[in-house]
């Protein structure tokens, strides 16, 4: 049996993988593998293991009609048609539960440096721009008691309020399409509307997935609706805000600061505005990237790769 990688995945799965006698071939260029490459690569494998943001489209799917099962090495299926691979029976499968952790990490990391200004700060310091101590023209702001608001209040959402409410001892309200038992009872988070949501926070931060209802959820009217001094941080996919509503509402300071780990598109342009922006923070989709979390997630990918070539049921199939 042969299975096709598209980016790099932790050596232990594929250790895992070689052990049960599958055989690994990789996608090895510094550059994101397009759809007819892919589909080249996947057509003398049995299985597919997706690492990025690789579109799994109907074409694809209609091309690697044989593949036997496809994990993604990641908790986000956006870029999958699950409809068209339920209906060609190619199981697909995901990374949940590993990653949330380190997921919040980065939303909680994203909101103290964009809090304290840190990105802009460290880049005057780059440019030769430290000359004095001068504390006025740069103040951040600070989070004790303040409000967070999460936007898909799951297990990811969970992890950023416990991180907040330890650190700084905020008050968490959540937005979600159904009510979170566990959060309210766990972690004393109040369910509010949407708008109650923009209305309330001090820091908004995005957990959710992107689908349809969520694309561009946060457009000038949204951000117009939140508090002139809230920070905004996106950690789950860069569709869900509008960049270019986003840098007017910031330039406008119609809200006070942001973070993302995701932009739209990825790469972000180095000449992006917001790169230039005081209160404003910007990584490249490291949400999951630490050692320990990489390395449960390419365990993960192997097992349902593993099961889906035995024809057993994933692990962590999604459908
Ligand atoms: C990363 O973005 C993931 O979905 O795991
Ligand atoms: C800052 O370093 C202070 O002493 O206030």
């Amino acid at each position: 049996m042969k299975v096709f990688i598209s980016g790099n995945i932790a050596e232990s799965g594929v250790k895992l993988l070689e052990e049960n006698n599958i055989a690994v071939t990789w996608w090895k260029e510094n550059r994101q593998i397009t759809v007819k490459e892919l589909i080249g690569a996947c057509q003398d494998v049995d299985a597919f293991i997706s690492v990025g943001p690789n579109k799994i489209n109907a074409d694809f799917l209609n091309a690697c009609k044989h593949l036997k099962v496809i994990a993604l090495h990641a908790v986000g299926f956006d870029n999958v048609d699950i409809k068209e691979a339920k209906s060609l029976n190619i199981p697909v499968g995901n990374t949940p539960g590993v990653l949330s952790g380190a997921t919040a990490d980065t939303a909680f990391l994203l909101m103290l440096a964009v809090s304290r200004k840190a990105f802009y700060l460290h880049k005057k310091i780059i440019n030769g721009q430290w000359q004095n101590y001068e504390p006025t023209p740069e103040l951040g702001i600070e989070l004790n008691g303040k409000t967070l608001g999460i936007f898909g209040m799951g297990k990811i959402g969970m992890e950023m309020a416990k991180k907040c409410i330890g650190a700084y001892g905020m008050q968490v309200v959540y937005h979600n399409r159904n009510k979170n038992e566990e959060a309210e009872n766990e972690i004393d988070a109040k369910y509010v509307s949407f708008d109650e949501l923009l209305k309330q926070s001090d820091v908004l931060s995005v957990h959710t997935t992107l689908t349809p209802e969520t694309k561009d959820k946060f457009n000038i009217e949204v951000f117009k609706k939140m508090k002139p001094e809230s920070i905004f941080i996106n950690t789950a996919r860069g569709g869900i805000h509008n960049e270019q509503d986003l840098i007017f509402a910031l330039q406008q300071k119609i809200i006070w600061g942001a973070g993302l780990d995701v932009t739209n598109p990825e790469p972000m342009n180095k000449d992006n505005s917001l790169l230039n922006m005081e209160s404003v923070a910007v990584l490249p989709h490291i949400g999951s990237a630490t050692q320990k979390t990489r390395s449960a997630m390419a365990n993960l990918v192997a097992k349902n790769i593993i099961a889906g070539l035995k024809g057993e049921k994933l692990p962590h199939q999604i459908w």
